[in-house]
């Protein structure tokens, strides 16, 4: 399907009921994560008649949805993350915002779903920004997370593509997704289930992939882990990513491995940003597909020092340890490895304007 309109504006209708600034800036004191919301938010709405219309940015609140809805019914959803980043200067610009917009529109065409024009995409987190940009934290390794999405609004029960839609884009000031910061997290390995199979929607952003990864997730909770790595679906010993980042494996001679992409993984931003990024400081690149065996027994030789998670909520994240029914797998010492703090400061010196950009991936919202 493709979108009827291409110059979708987004005026403002400003909130009359905005968070007094003491509180918002109790807030961006600790933010967390997804836990507190901005006072705006974008919105257009697709028709199959109409195309796409009504957009604008405005008060942040509850949606009026009839139960009858798809979204609630066939999960007909897609959705991006993405932040906005406050500079030295107070300035404040986004991550490859053209990566998500493109990224978005190959989910919507899985989903069956209208595809929002790029420009549209990038329109409405500006237009957002700017609205809220009190809401963009400074300091620290704080941003403000920009939470676009797509969901079937149509009230009918058959099974088929709606035929009304309804974009919206919220954002969430947000610190380190995991509490413990820069502290290497566990993972589990999901043996029972597995995220996603060939032909199935796991190259897509859709909410459902997130509800079938929560059993796993909480298996990984149960044995002391916080996030969980699932396996091919097929032979049940490729490494695909975890439930929400993707995974780099560095080597002992400097080079970096990551599994390549077979239509089952989400294709990373940070993931193929980090890949030019690692090449850009001479390491060795590779993506192939790597199994769980080349994973044990790399880390039993010496071959594999350092494992990493990342995403755009986090970041670079150091794996300490690798559980299974099989038991334990330590990586180094259980400090952050030097290669993955290393791209992780060139990755965050890029997004808050320390290091030059050499690729054009900043562009500047406020
Ligand atoms: N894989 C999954 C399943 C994700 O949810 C995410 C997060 O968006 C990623 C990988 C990393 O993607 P990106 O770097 O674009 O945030
Ligand atoms: C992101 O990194 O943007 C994600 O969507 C991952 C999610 C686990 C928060």
């Amino acid at each position: 399907m493709s979108a009827t309109t291409t110059a979708l504006e987004f005026p403002l209708t400003a909130s009359s009921a905005t968070v007094a600034s003491a509180r918002r800036a109790e807030i961006l004191e600790s933010p967390g994560f997804g836990r507190y919301f901005t006072d705006h938010m974008a919105r257009a709405v697709w028709t199959s008649g109409e195309g796409w219309h009504d957009a604008g940015v405005v008060p942040y609140g509850p949606l009026q949805l009839d139960p009858a809805a798809a979204v609630l019914h066939y999960a007909q959803e897609i959705f991006e993350g993405l932040k906005a980043y406050r500079h030295d200067d107070g300035s404040v610009w986004s991550f490859r915002p053209e990566a998500n917009a493109a990224r978005f529109a190959r989910s919507a065409q899985r989903l069956a779903l209208p595809e929002l024009p790029q420009e549209a995409f990038l329109a409405s987190i500006a237009a957002l920004v700017r609205a809220d940009e009190a809401w963009v934290p400074s300091g620290g390794e704080s941003s403000l997370y920009l939470r676009p999405f797509m969901v079937a609004t149509e009230s009918f029960l058959g099974v088929r593509p709606a035929r009304e839609v309804t974009y919206l884009a919220i954002a969430s000031p947000a610190g380190s997704y995991f509490p413990g910061g820069l502290k290497p997290v566990s993972i589990w390995l999901s043996e029972n289930y597995t995220r996603a199979a060939l032909g199935g929607t796991g190259s897509a952003k859709c909410g459902g992939n997130y509800a079938a990864s929560l059993s796993a997730q909480d298996e990984a909770s149960a044995h002391g882990c916080d996030q969980v790595c699932f396996l091919d679906s097929t032979e049940r010993r490729w490494v695909e990513e975890l439930g929400g980042m993707n995974l780099f494996f560095v080597h002992d001679d400097g080079s970096i491995l990551t599994p390549e992409l077979t239509g089952t993984i989400l294709e990373g931003i940070t993931r193929s940003s980090i890949l030019q990024l690692a090449a850009d400081r001479g390491h060795q690149v590779t993506e192939r597909r790597v199994s769980v065996d080349e994973w044990r027994e790399g880390v039993a030789s010496g071959r594999i020092t350092e494992v990493f998670a990342c995403g755009t909520a986090a970041v670079v994240t150091p794996v300490g340890r690798l559980v299974s029914s099989d038991g334990e797998l330590v990586h180094g010492t259980g400090e952050p490895g030097e290669v993955t703090t290393s791209i992780r400061s060139a990755l965050l010196d890029l997004q808050y304007g320390r290091a030059e950009d050499p690729h054009g991936w900043m562009t500047r919202l406020v």
